[in-house]
């Protein structure tokens, strides 16, 4: 560790402040598109299916997008803190350039009515659109502003630890594995931090060329890319992102976890081969997406699956089990910090395992495209990584008793998972009664028992829904008690 002054502390925990009530702003926001899609395909409200579409669109945009800037905000707050000297000036800067891609995308998709899906599918954007051209500009536009602004961090933050320990083979914990003595130790959430970040440099500079590639035949409708090229860019460009965010965010459950079991958690050996399997496999497990695309040379859908399988392995074991051996008989009190920590890491190994499921060839083709598909990764994404994000912010918004009683928080954390699961299981029965995903209702399948079954879980999946808001509202109250708790006792100790 290394010694940052008081004052830059402060002045980083204003910035990760920042971050997170932006964030606490637009999640709701973007719950409510998933509510009101989930009542469409209810048959409970009329939306048409141009309205459904861009709230899809925005939805799965924006909430990979909001979870990954977060996951990336808590690990620039943690390294600034402890571990290394970050710009502060172009954290702002790429907080503001953030902003901008944002507030683009909300006009693309909810004025512009730009309704692709996340994926955009090509030649989606250009053939059958129900939404102006200059929509889809707009959208590709703000996606490459976000882009960059990713990049760039990205970039600052290896940079800069790489600087502070000796280059990027000592950051990616290659000095544990020789037999040397005196090595530069790594702490893990620093380990964490490059093993997710580095394959989100190759994800986004694939997904700049593809949104590249998107905007210049919009400005050319003449020209025309390979669809099979297409999407393997999106496919890579996506998975990839929605991975590491995974990733990022376990960081700091390593970093965070050992200031409540008051256990260490060091790199070792073990940790350090995991990680870098992982590391290996995000790049190639992007393929089991592409198991119905017959024109892709099959040697590749077998890589697809061999890859799923074992991209799940390593980071997860180790993690798993470093987590046991953390809680396992540890003097410890179960505030709401670590019991989100703990309940986040069991939403990550049920969807990892419903995912797994997905990712065998002979299960994809019944699974493709059903329900079952938003079910595994909602799992990971809300019961996972939402959960580590309040964990972390939770901790962030805490004074100095970080393990203090918070009833009001506590009640609303149970009621949160209580009103996800019940949501997140109506996907998966979904799945199984062969619901497919993405349609804005079910009226039109010829199959009764799939028409009816699809719209009576879509009802129940709004009911939990509104179980989940409320416990969100819980939360955010707790957050907001300790924002003002925390904001009274620094004016105390600064008179
Ligand atoms: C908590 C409340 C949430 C609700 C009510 C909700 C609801 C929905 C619904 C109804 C769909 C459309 C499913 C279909 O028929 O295909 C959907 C899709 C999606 N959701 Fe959520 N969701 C929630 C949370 C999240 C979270 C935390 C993420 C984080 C990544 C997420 C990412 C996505 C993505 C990427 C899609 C796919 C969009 C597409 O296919 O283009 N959602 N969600």
């Amino acid at each position: 560790m290394i010694q940052i002054d008081s004052t830059e502390i402060k002045k980083q925990k204003k910035l990760a402040l920042t971050w997170a009530i932006t964030f606490l702003i637009l999640f709701p926001v973007l719950i409510t598109l998933g509510l009101l899609m989930r009542l469409r395909q209810g048959e409970i409200t009329e939306t048409g299916p141009s309205e459904f579409f861009s709230y899809m669109t925005l939805h799965g945009l924006g909430m990979a997008g909001i979870l990954f800037t977060f996951a990336f905000a808590a690990l620039w707050y943690l390294n600034s803190t402890r571990y290394v000297r970050l710009n502060l000036k172009f954290g702002w800067f790429l907080y503001f350039l953030i902003l901008i891609g944002v507030v683009g995308l909300l006009y693309g998709t909810l004025i512009g009515k730009f309704g692709p899906g996340w994926y955009m599918l090509y030649p989606l954007p250009f053939k059958g659109t129900f939404w102006p051209a200059w929509a889809t500009k707009v959208s590709v536009i703000s996606l490459i502003i976000l882009g960059v602004a990713w990049l760039l961090g990205i970039l600052h933050m290896i940079y800069a630890l790489a600087k502070q320990y000796g280059g990027l083979t000592n950051l990616l914990g290659w000095q544990y594995l020789g037999k040397k003595e005196n090595i530069t130790e790594i702490p893990s959430v620093v380990l964490i931090t490059t093993i997710s970040l580095i394959p989100g440099v190759f994800a986004l500079i694939i997904g700049a060329a593809m949104l590249i590639m998107y905007l210049l035949q919009s400005f050319e409708p003449s020209l025309a890319f390979d669809p099979l090229m297409m999407k393997n860019m999106v496919m890579f460009f996506g998975h990839t992102l929605v991975n590491i965010t995974m990733y990022c965010a376990v960081g700091w459950v390593y970093a965070l976890l050992p200031e409540f079991t008051h256990r260490e958690w060091k790199v070792n050996k073990a940790v350090v081969y995991s990680w870098n399997a992982s590391f290996f496999f995000i790049l190639f497990a992007y393929l089991h997406h592409l198991y119905m695309d017959f024109v892709q040379p099959t040697s590749l859908q077998y890589l697809g699956q061999v890859v799923s399988y074992s991209s799940a392995i390593p980071a997860t074991g180790i993690t798993m089990f470093g987590v046991i051996a953390q809680v396992y008989h540890a003097k410890m009190k179960w505030s709401i910090i670590p019991l989100m920590f703990l309940f986040g890491m069991a939403g990550w190994a049920i969807g990892g395992f419903a995912a797994v499921v997905d990712s065998t060839i002979a299960l994809n083709s019944s699974l493709h495209n059903t329900l079952w598909v938003p079910a595994h990764f909602h799992t990971y994404m809300l019961m996972g990584v939402v959960l580590f994000i309040f964990g972390f912010l939770f901790y962030l918004f805490s004074g100095k008793d970080k393990e203090e009683k918070d009833g009001l928080g506590k009640a609303g954390f149970w009621i949160f998972v209580l009103g996800s699961y019940g949501f997140l299981l109506m996907f998966y029965l979904g799945g199984l009664n062969s619901v497919p995903r993405r349609y804005s209702n079910y009226s039109g399948l010829e199959i009764d028992h799939v028409r009816e079954t699809g719209a009576h879980l879509a009802q129940c999946a709004a009911l939990f829904v509104g179980v989940l808001l409320v416990g969100l509202i819980l939360m955010y109250l707790s957050l907001f008690c300790k924002l003002i708790q925390q904001k009274v006792s620094t004016k105390e100790s600064n008179s």
